[in-house]
């Protein structure tokens, strides 16, 4: 790693117009200098102000952070609070009637929800699911279409101090049972169907098949919100109607005033096992993490408009969606479906028709949209837009270029924000009013993140070369552990090799010069599928759960919109299929892993050997495989390899 050359080329560099940086919060490398420079000197105490400034406390703390037990760390920890009551309550009495939401359902119907309306839907929820006898650490799995209800659902947990796990959407049964039993969740929140690019997903029938499996005997209730008027099975000692339980439940519903360090949901991420890891955050840091980076890192003002397009099941969708942006009082458009549907200039009108100001999307979306018609955003009025933001994946500098000129007029400084569903918030991204951005770089570190990159002994690197990227102090946003797996939380992130000092992010990275962070990847085996984070063997693991399958590897390939796709190597328990009946069989594997975990998940290219090359003690040789995939020559050293006539069996295409 630490002799890795970055190929870095791109020079470019694009500083705020002085207008922007006149008006923006963070105005100008002085400004942002000083605040890292407060940061670096008094560490606790610049996170001591911020929480006390931008967090309504029922008790205050008088404590910032105890490390007595690190890695497991506790920040505000004698501070009392509750989030929903910071994302709601706090604003009523100067905004009540200002929008919260702009909802844009799939078929384009739109829908306002004031804060008010907002708050009292929420009460109303968390009264429902009291009602049910959710209390106070119990978990609820939440597995709903974008849109209000989702929100609802998660601010209502916030409330009663319930722990939210959202799972995706366009995960499968067997995901959404592994989480159900792995948190041990006693409700499940769904709708009977989503609606996305004009058709329907099944997610109450994906709830029963779930809940049919074993393992998920914990859930009691299933509330379905109806979100259209398709028909679904019914289990009347089990599912109750959304509108039923709410029917009479008061409109307003005293928080439940939580510990800073109680627990405010888990998400589960793909890790390089095949188990999904429960990143657990915690209430105050998280909080306080998604309302500060949301100012910064898009400059939020109060008239703003901000649509982040992101799914509710993803961290961004979390933090930038129900939390940062409510714990601000900002206005939201919530969008129910898909970039290309009616057409792929769906985007660029919702911009123009809401007025967007801030839009906050993935790579792989901007590439897609391209793709399909480079020149539609010229066709609509895109004026009202003075922030754009990127996230999940590196950004290609040409669709940096194209995101720039065609989209923001090249007037909106881009901010390419670097973070994780581990680290709750923004770490590297430019503010925008303060640092030039360049294409494809994510820039530097917000003020108060000690992010570097270090070689293997834990050393610094110099500029140019490649290492891991560590963040080398504990932050208010940071993953508190893995749900029922703390010790796995050690290892995996704070290890041994840096003294358990270093929270280890799991990306390789380098900086250049001016210290501009450029990530180049995963080191560990995650692939970054359209932004979505999917572990090798989780997807290996399905595929031999299948009774056809012997063996399977899985790495991944570039690829032009997705950034990564799935290429799954495979040995049969039979005789090696070829010609169709080898067709037959990728098909039918495809069609099981997106069955096993979710149509994300399905592997572009399947290969079928009578063997996996390995090394003489049994070890696979992914770097082979990775050659392969990408159709390149095999020019590495294969002597160590037991096999090597498997090799031109595994370039053959189906
Ligand atoms: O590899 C990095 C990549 O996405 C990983 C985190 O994935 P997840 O936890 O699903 O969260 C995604 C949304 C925050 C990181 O380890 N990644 C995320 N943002 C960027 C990125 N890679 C390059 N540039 C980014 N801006």
């Amino acid at each position: 790693m630490s002799t890795l050359e970055s190929i870095l080329k791109e020079t470019r560099s694009f500083p705020p117009s002085d207008d922007f940086r006149h008006k923006a919060t963070v105005s100008g490398m002085e400004a942002y200098n000083a605040l890292c420079e407060q940061a670096n000197s008094q560490y606790l105490s610049f996170w001591e102000k911020l929480a006390r400034e931008q967090i309504s406390w029922k008790q205050p703390f008088t404590r910032v952070l105890d490390d007595s037990q690190a890695p497991f760390f506790k920040w505000f920890d004698d501070g009392v609070l509750n989030v929903s009551y910071n994302c709601l309550d706090r604003h009523l009495a100067t905004q009540s009637d200002k929008t919260a939401i702009i909802f844009e359902a799939d078929d384009g119907e739109v829908s306002r929800v004031s804060y008010a309306e907002l708050h009292r839907r929420v009460c109303r929820f968390a009264n429902g699911l009291k009602s049910l006898g959710v209390k106070k650490g119990d978990r609820v799995v939440v597995y709903m279409p974008m849109g209000v209800e989702a929100v609802v659902t998660m601010q209502a947990c916030a409330r009663i101090g319930a722990i939210h796990s959202v799972v995706f959407g366009g995960f499968s049964a067997g995901a959404v049972r592994d989480r159900v039993q792995d948190a041990g969740a006693t409700v499940v929140v769904t709708s009977n169907e989503g609606m996305r690019g004009g058709k329907s997903v099944p997610l109450k029938a994906t709830v029963d098949e779930a809940l049919a499996l074993e393992g998920a005997e914990s859930v009691q209730k299933v509330v379905v919100h109806q979100r259209t008027s398709g028909q679904v099975a019914w289990d009347a000692s089990r599912d109750i109607w959304w509108h039923e339980l709410i029917a009479s439940q008061p409109e307003s519903c005293e928080p439940e005033w939580m510990n800073a360090e109680d627990p405010l949901f888990i998400l589960y991420t793909s890790g390089s096992t095949g188990k999904p890891k429960g990143i657990q955050h915690s209430s105050a840091g998280y909080l306080l993490g998604a309302i500060n980076s949301f100012r910064w890192v898009f400059d939020f003002k109060p008239d703003d408009v901000y649509w982040c397009t992101a799914d509710v099941g993803w961290i961004t969708g979390h933090s930038y969606v129900c939390y940062g942006p409510l714990g601000n009082g900002a206005t939201q458009v919530i969008f129910e479906g898909v970039p290309t549907y009616p057409d792929a200039s769906r985007f660029w009108r919702m911009i123009e028709q809401h007025k967007v100001s801030i839009f906050y999307t993935a790579p792989t979306a901007i590439r897609s949209l391209i793709k399909l018609g480079a020149d539609l955003p010229k066709q609509f009025d895109l004026s009202s837009l003075r922030v754009l933001g990127t996230v999940g994946e590196p950004i290609n500098p040409e669709a940096w270029i194209w995101y720039y000129e065609t989209v923001g007029g090249g007037r909106c400084p881009i901010v390419d924000t670097w973070w994780q569903t581990e680290t709750g918030s923004a770490m590297i991204a430019p503010l925008p009013g303060a640092v030039p951005t360049k294409p494809g770089s994510c820039t530097l570190p917000l003020p108060g993140i000690m992010a570097d990159i270090v070689d293997e002994s834990g050393a610094q690197v110099e500029p140019g070369r490649g290492g891991f990227l560590v963040i080398k102090k504990p932050f208010p946003s940071l993953v508190r552990t893995i749900w029922n797996d703390p010790e796995r939380f050690k290892k995996t992130y704070f290890p041994e090799e840096f003294n358990g000092q270093y929270y280890l992010a799991g990306d390789s990275a380098n900086r250049d010069e001016n210290g501009y962070f450029w990530i180049m990847g995963r080191i560990d085996d995650v692939l970054n599928v359209s932004g979505h984070r999917l572990g090798t063997m989780e997807i290996e693991s399905a595929l031999v759960a299948n009774p056809l399958v012997a063996e399977a590897a899985v790495v991944g390939k570039p690829h032009d919109v997705k950034g990564e796709a799935v290429v799954a190597f495979v040995v049969l328990k039979g005789a090696r299929p070829v010609g169709e009946e080898a067709k037959k069989v990728a098909a039918e594997l495809k069609n099981w892993v997106a069955h096993e975990i979710g149509k994300i998940a399905q592997p572009d290219d399947i290969r079928f050997g009578e063997n996996l090359p390995k090394t003489r003690s049994g070890k696979i040789m992914r770097r082979l495989l990775r050659s392969i995939a990408k159709g390149e020559e095999i020019t590495q050293d294969t002597s160590t390899l037991e096999n090597p006539q498997i090799l031109a069996q595994l370039q053959q295409p189906l």
